[in-house]
């Protein structure tokens, strides 16, 4: 596996600047959010710099890359190829990166929409995503306070926010969006009741 500075080397020199400052940040969150819930922190550092490393694979591209490794993508996927920089992010960090952790490979894997039954890295770096400091959205502020209460109550809160920006976009809304959302309300409700 390479180090976290050849990671980073490698990252700037494809990624545009902006995109690689959203991931620097991501890793910073990642981290803070692991110490915050012990989870690793090095599996969160390394997940939160890789999870857009796909990022560049779009449109065609993404759709080829996805042929080439045989995933099999669903018809909303097809469409909507930003779907897909997550998958292709898991190959590239396995391929190019030398990854081989099935943990960070997963939080790279299901961070666009997330998953039922995230564990707790997968949440974290969900979560980092949406509120690392470059990001600037309605709601963003009380994002970043929860993420640091209740992780479960900010991924509904994360998954609230994309299911909005999606349907006033108008384009396909994938359906791990809303079981993200509908596993997170389940787990708080029966938290709750406990
Ligand atoms: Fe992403
Ligand atoms: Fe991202």
């Amino acid at each position: 596996m390479m180090t976290l500075d050849q990671m980073m080397e490698k990252l700037k020199s494809e990624l545009d600047e902006g995109r690689y400052m959203h991931s620097v940040n991501v890793m910073h969150t990642s981290l803070a959010l692991a110490e915050h819930y012990k989870a690793d922190s090095e599996k969160a550092a390394l997940a939160g710099i890789l999870h857009d490393c796909g990022k560049n694979y779009k449109g065609d591209r993404a759709r080829e890359y996805i042929k080439q490794i045989g995933y099999p993508a669903d018809e909303i996927e097809w469409v909507q190829t930003r779907l897909l920089h997550g998958i292709i992010g898991e190959h590239l960090a396995r391929t190019q990166y030398g990854v081989l952790d099935e943990e960070i490979l997963g939080a790279i894997r299901w961070h666009t929409t997330g998953r039922a039954g995230m564990n707790l890295l997968e949440k974290i770096v969900f979560v980092a995503d949406y509120i690392e400091p470059l990001r600037s959205f309605d709601g963003v502020e009380e994002m970043r306070k929860v993420a640091f209460e209740d992780l479960d109550k900010c991924v509904v809160l994360c998954a609230d926010s994309t299911i909005e920006y999606i349907v006033k976009k108008g384009v396909l809304l994938h359906p791990r969006t809303i079981e993200t959302r509908n596993h997170s309300l389940i787990l708080l409700k029966s938290r709750n009741t406990a």
